[in-house]
Parts: structure tokens; sequence; C-alpha cells
């Protein structure tokens, strides 16, 4: 395979259009902030979820979110949208180094050749020559080959076809396992998490590794939640953006309940993917960096944990 474009280079040009474009940017929206990866790229620190949204749906979505400041785009081969997302992502005129798209590659793609053909597949669908963001989207230690295509996406990074390599639905076992093997650790683990999962322990692995925690299920009201509640025997009817404290935070920062829960995970140092196609939620979600929360206030909403008993376990459900 030829090597991808050097991320380096990609860098600089995107410090000197960043230049040229980002005042008239900012003046029009909120951009949010980046975050410095363990292997050195810049993630923004909020991004936007497109499952489920539809593939015919996703390039005007997309589009439409990119408008209104978002510059991370989450998808996954199983989402069955990456054609729609990359038609999003070129359909706009922010330049493609300002933007940063993750996706995820399947269980059958476990392998360390595998992963150089999920790449190339991904890579046609979304019409993109390098991807930021690459995850192995769930361990699947049944199958026990995480860790070859672990190597896969680590030969991926060096030939500099993305600029950053991750995992999502890992726990501390399976990453400390890859950095065992490998003696390298993701840049990203990519987990279920909101006020009723507050996942101390993924969370106090990846700062000892170095490791960013990006957040799926922010908000806590996604498609997985009657599973994860059915699992657990939660109250299915528990819906944190009416929770009285969250309502009390809400009401005297002068933020809604959601801006609310997205700022609390950028308190904890996570990066949330909160999914809408609503263009006055999307536009709602990304209003986060006028307020912050002080310790109290994060104490309140972390108190609504249930415990990892709740989340969806990674190692019996996955794909
Ligand atoms: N790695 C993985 O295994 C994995 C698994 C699941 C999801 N994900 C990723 O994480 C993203 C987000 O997860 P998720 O969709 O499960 O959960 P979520 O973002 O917590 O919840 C999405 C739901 O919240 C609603 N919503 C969004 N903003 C709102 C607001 N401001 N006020 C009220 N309701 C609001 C949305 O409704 P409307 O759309 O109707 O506005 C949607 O029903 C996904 O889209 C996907 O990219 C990853």
């Amino acid at each position: 395979m030829e090597k991808g474009p050097r991320v380096l280079a990609s860098r600089s040009r995107a410090r000197r259009r960043a230049k040229r474009s980002s005042p008239a940017i900012q003046n029009a929206l909120t951009v949010p902030a980046t975050t410095t990866l363990l292997h050195g790229a810049q993630m923004p620190i909020i991004g936007l979820g497109t499952w489920p949204i539809a593939d015919a749906e996703a390039p005007q979505v997309v589009a439409q979110a990119i408008e209104l400041g978002y510059r991370l785009i989450d998808t996954a081969y199983a989402y069955g949208n990456e054609e729609g997302v990359g038609r999003g992502v070129r359909a706009s005129d922010v330049p493609r180094e300002e933007l940063f798209v993750t996706t995820k590659l399947n269980g059958e793609w476990h392998g360390y050749a595998a992963v150089q053909e999920a790449f190339r597949l991904a890579s046609q669908k979304l019409d993109l020559d390098y991807i930021d963001l690459f995850l192995i989207h769930w361990p699947l230690p049944g199958r026990g080959r995480y860790v070859d295509a672990w190597r896969g996406l680590i030969k991926l990074l060096e030939d500099g076809f993305v600029r950053a390599i991750g995992t999502s639905n890992f726990k501390p076992s399976h990453i400390e396992r890859l950095i065992e093997e490998t003696g390298l650790a993701p840049d990203v683990n990519q987990v279920q998490l909101n006020p009723m999962l507050t996942r101390a322990e993924i969370r106090a692995c990846h700062a000892r590794h170095g490791i960013r925690t990006q957040s799926w299920s922010p908000l806590g009201l996604g498609v997985q939640r009657e599973r994860a509640h059915t699992d657990t025997g939660l109250a299915a009817e528990r819906n944190i953006l009416k929770d009285p404290g969250v309502l009390e935070i809400a009401q005297r920062t002068g933020k809604t309940p959601a801006q609310v829960i997205l700022r609390w995970h950028l308190e904890l140092e996570v990066t949330p993917l909160p999914k809408t196609t609503d263009p006055k939620r999307m536009a709602e979600n990304i209003d986060v960096f006028d307020f912050s929360l002080d310790l109290a206030d994060v104490a309140t909403i972390s108190a609504l944990d249930h415990g990892d008993v709740a989340a969806v376990d990674s190692d019996r459900v996955g794909h």
C-alpha cells in the first residue's frame, strides 16, 4: 500500500488555513477547542454522534452540524452511513484539515491485514484519503483477535493513513493487554458514559495511560438505553434531563439540562458525542463554553451513577 498523506505536512497546512478562516468562523459560531492526543493529533473536545442517522439523511445533517460549528463527526461501518457522512464533510466550506472524522471497524476485520482492508473500504465509502481517528468498535474478547487488530491500526498510524487510533467499549483489562503486547496505548477509548454511568474505573485506567475518554450515549438517551435498562432492571422512564438536581443547576446557570450534562462531561475531561438531527438541539448541545460547573455541581450530577453494572457488557455484547 502506498504511504498516506503525512500528518505533519497537513498540520502546518491546517494552521495556515485556520489563520485565514478562523476570524469569520469565530464571529458566527462556537467552534470547540481541541485537545492533543497521545500520538500528537488535535481532537475537538465535543462532537456529533451519527447513529442511528440514515445514510440518505447524513449529508444534510453533517453539513448542517459543520455549519453550526461542529468539527468532530463520529461514524462507524456498522452505522451504514459512512458514505452520507463523507458527503456532508466534503460539501462543507470548512477545510478538511479543520475537521475530524472518526470511524470504527467491525469484528470481521479483527486481524493485522484485515484492518488494512477495512481502512481501504472506509476511506472509499467516506471518499476521504485519510481518517482522523480509526477505532476498534468492540473488543469481542471471545474471538481473541483484538490485539492483532490493534497491530493493524498501529501500521496505519505509522504509514500516515490515520492521524489517531483507538478503541471503543474496551475494559481496563483489554487496554492493559494491548499495552503489554504492543507497547502502544490508544489515543482514545470511546465508552458508554453519562451521569448514570460515570465509569470511574475505566477513566482511571485512561488517566494512567494518557488515553482520552470519549462518551457515547452522553445524555443517557440513546437507543442502547432501553437495552441497558432491560438488562439491569433500572426504571426505563429514567430521564436525567428531568432530574431535580440537574434542573436546579440549569436554572441557576441559565442553561438547559442537556447543556448542563454536556458541560459535566467537559469538566471530567471527557469528549461527549451527542446525537441529534434537530438543528436547534445541535446548536444547543455545542453552546457549552460560556459557563462552568463547580466541584459541588459535578458531584451532584455524578451522584446519579448506577455503577458499571448498568452499562452494556462488552465482554458479552459487540459486533
Ligand atoms: N461506540 C459505540 O459502541 C457506540 C454505541 C452507541 C452510540 N455511539 C455513538 O454515540 C452517539 C451518541 O449516542 P446515543 O445516540 O446513544 O445517545 P445520546 O446522544 O445521549 O442521545 C441521543 C438522543 O438524545 C436526544 N437529544 C439530543 N440532544 C438533545 C437535547 N439537547 N435535548 C433533548 N434531547 C436531545 C436525541 O433526539 P433527536 O435526535 O430527536 O434530537 C436522541 O434521541 C451515537 O450517535 C454514536 O455516534 C457509539
